[in-house]
């Protein structure tokens, strides 16, 4: 059985000088969460420069980072972290998997060590409730050892079927959830789809137009159009109502094909107009596409603020350039506004 006890139930500081909970997440923007593996000399080295060019700089530990290398990049990243000072940009780490060898030390290492610049532990892997409440609990006890008094926050990978079906109680976990990420790789995986992809469409799944009748009767020698659909779609739909009920954040997530910038901006932007705030880069040229496209348009946010004016005091219905304009798409202007504001903020 998971996620049996209510949250308030279990979130507790551990000790005295643990830090509160909080929350509220804190609105930060977080468009582009870019991967760097610690291990990688030629890599750690560009870090210092990537600061404040993107929103999130996230010192990876788990998938991608060699067997042998797990200490070197444990040690590599509380390196950068203690000589970097990171500005606006938040520092996140991706420990390993619960059920790795790794994942304890990881943590006992890095809170000490570095506990006061990180902002986000994404936790992969993450099954239902009770893993978050492990993660929480650990975290709870380095945080009081190390005297911190800024609680580090949660932020889960969905790529398992099950963390798919408990997504609700995932996000509900603890007051430190900040987001979710889909990782459609492990994911793909774990339910068996035949993609051998890490995120993105598949030139297989698709759907053919009818075809074209004469006289009643199908004519199966026309040719006819195919329409690629999104494998993505469903998962990413349920993360964002599960992150919406319980406020806090969900992102898109790896796209592997580097070379491909444009069906990678595609799939962002779909997730963008879902309801993602974000995604992650897997090579610098994907913090571009991130910044543009989880960011509104000039125009979107110009049309919004002329709703906004143009509703009063939100209620009834106005006529804008002939559409219908109300208290529900003056909420929707607002969200475009507020993002444009924490941008620019
Ligand atoms: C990311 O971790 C993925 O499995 O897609
Ligand atoms: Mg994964």
């Amino acid at each position: 059985m998971t996620g049996s006890r209510p949250a308030k139930d279990f979130f507790r500081p551990l000790a005295v000088g643990a830090p509160e909970p909080v929350r509220e997440v804190p609105a930060r923007p977080s468009r582009a969460i870019h991967f760097f593996d610690p291990s990688n000399a030629k890599m750690a080295a560009k870090v210092p420069d990537m600061v404040g060019t993107v929103d999130v700089l996230l010192g990876n530990l788990e998938d991608a980072v060699k067997a042998d290398n797990k200490v070197a990049a444990r040690e590599g990243l509380v390196e950068i972290a203690q000589a970097t000072d990171f500005g606006p940009t938040q520092l996140w780490t991706r420990i390993n998997a619960l059920d790795s060898p790794w994942v304890l030390d990881d943590l006992t290492t890095l809170v000490p060590a570095i506990g006061d610049k990180l902002d986000v532990v994404m936790v992969p892997k993450v099954q239902g409730a009770e893993d978050i409440h492990y993660i929480d609990r650990l975290l709870a006890q380095l945080e009081a050892k190390a005297g911190l008094d800024r609680p580090i926050l949660v932020h889960a990978i969905l790529e398992t079927a099950r963390g798919v079906a408990n997504v609700e109680e995932i996000c509900g976990a603890s007051p430190r959830m900040q987001g979710l990420s889909l990782g459609p790789a492990d994911l793909a995986a774990d339910r068996r789809m035949k993609t051998t992809r890490v995120g993105g469409g598949h030139p297989g799944y698709l759907v053919r137009e009818d075809p074209p009748r004469v006289d009643g009767v199908a004519n199966l020698e026309a040719s006819r159009s195919t329409y690629q659909q999104d494998l993505w779609h469903y998962t990413i739909a349920r993360m964002v109502d599960a992150c919406a009920m319980h406020g806090i954040y969900p992102y898109y997530g790896p796209f592997g094909d580097i070379s491909d910038v444009v069906a990678c901006e595609d799939q962002f932007r779909n997730a963008f107009l879902l309801g993602c705030v974000g995604t992650w880069s897997l090579h610098p040229k994907q913090i571009a596409i991130a910044n543009r496209v989880f960011s509104p348009s000039t125009e979107d946010v110009a049309h919004a603020r002329r709703v906004v004016a143009a509703m009063g005091d939100g209620t009834g219905a106005v006529m804008l350039d002939g559409k219908m304009e109300d208290d529900a798409s003056l909420k929707q202007c607002l969200v475009m506004v507020e993002l444009a504001e924490q941008l620019a903020a």
